[in-house]
């Protein structure tokens, strides 16, 4: 497990050198939003969606600087997504990765602003011809954000978490909106790498089995800590999840933790086809499994 945090302290230096190329401060005032910009996605954050990235792209002989590009790409849109999160309007929070929310830290405006330029220049970054090179796949990948980020997605799932807090959400209705909020930018990080290399079916079945899994297994975890976690350590404010509709507040703790082992048990056997080769995307499984952050 040490070289696993060894790992993603090191993709996250990677992204954040990436960030800070592309995300530069110009001396006008444009440069406030880009301020917060900058302080919301470097520094912090556990670099798990890059790291999927640049693991399966590995695997699959992805060069690494496609990797790099789709990684940084990614990580903005998650960071926009916390930034949305936070805003009073939606869970009102005031901590994020340790330190104020976007908009504490600025002003709800400009964190608005800093997250809907972080969605665009994610779609920036994957439009341009040197992140990659062939247009058909850079035109797949963008396709693929967008209905990852979107309604379809991200979006669609943060929608059914707002109506969660009015109206108590079934299993089957808490099940779509964790794979949507949480699953499916996670389900691009591994599956993006496979688009980007023209990988066989079977490969993008096994991964898509694997992100399937530990995407809810993420959610799982984070609406755990929300309950058992050390607020020093999550960085967020905790018990904040009282009037939504998660696992927990229908299953119960208990029921919530067996879930969360059949879903990592599930995550490793669709590995099985990579062999040896799953090593680090096993681990993953077991980090997000018992994971204090
Ligand atoms: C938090 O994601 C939001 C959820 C999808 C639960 P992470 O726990 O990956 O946040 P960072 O990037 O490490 O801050
Ligand atoms: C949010 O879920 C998932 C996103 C799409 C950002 P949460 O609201 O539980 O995430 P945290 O706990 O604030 O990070
Ligand atoms: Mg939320
Ligand atoms: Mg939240
Ligand atoms: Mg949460």
């Amino acid at each position: 497990m040490s070289t696993l945090i060894h790992k993603l302290n090191e993709t996250r230096r990677i992204i954040d050198q990436e960030i800070d190329r592309v995300l530069f401060l110009p001396n006008d005032l444009t440069s406030r939003v880009i301020e917060a910009m900058r302080y919301s996605a470097i520094g912090s954050g556990k670099a798990l969606r890059p790291f999927l990235v640049l693991t399966v792209g590995k695997i699959l002989n992805l060069p690494i600087s496609q990797a790099i590009a789709i990684g940084t790409a990614l990580e903005m849109v998650h960071v926009y997504s916390l930034i949305q999160d936070d805003l009073p309007a939606m869970d009102n929070d005031t901590l994020r990765r340790g330190k104020p929310t976007t908009h504490i830290q600025f002003d709800e405006a400009t964190a608005i602003l800093a997250g809907d330029a972080l969605l665009t220049k994610a779609f920036e970054i994957l439009s341009r011809p040197e992140s990659l090179p062939d247009p058909t796949i850079r035109c797949k990948l963008i396709f693929e954000l967008s209905v990852a980020a979107g309604t379809q997605g991200m979006i669609g799932g943060q929608m059914m978490d707002l109506i969660g807090e009015k109206t108590p959400l079934n299993k089957s209705q808490i099940e779509q909106m964790q794979s949507l909020k949480t699953g499916a930018l996670l389900k691009y990080a591994c599956l993006a790498p496979a688009y980007a290399t023209h990988s066989s079916e079977d490969v993008l079945k096994a991964l898509s089995q694997y992100a399937d899994s530990i995407g809810l297994l993420f959610q799982i975890t984070d609406d755990l800590l929300d309950v058992e976690g050390s607020p020093e350590i999550v960085g967020k404010t905790l018990h904040k999840d009282g009037c939504k509709s998660t696992f927990i507040s229908t299953l119960g703790i208990q029921k919530t933790k067996a879930l969360a082992s059949q879903l990592a048990k599930e995550a490793k056997e669709s590995l099985s086809l990579f062999k040896d080769q799953a090593h680090d995307l096993e681990e993953i499984i077991q980090f997000i499994l018992s994971r204090k952050k």
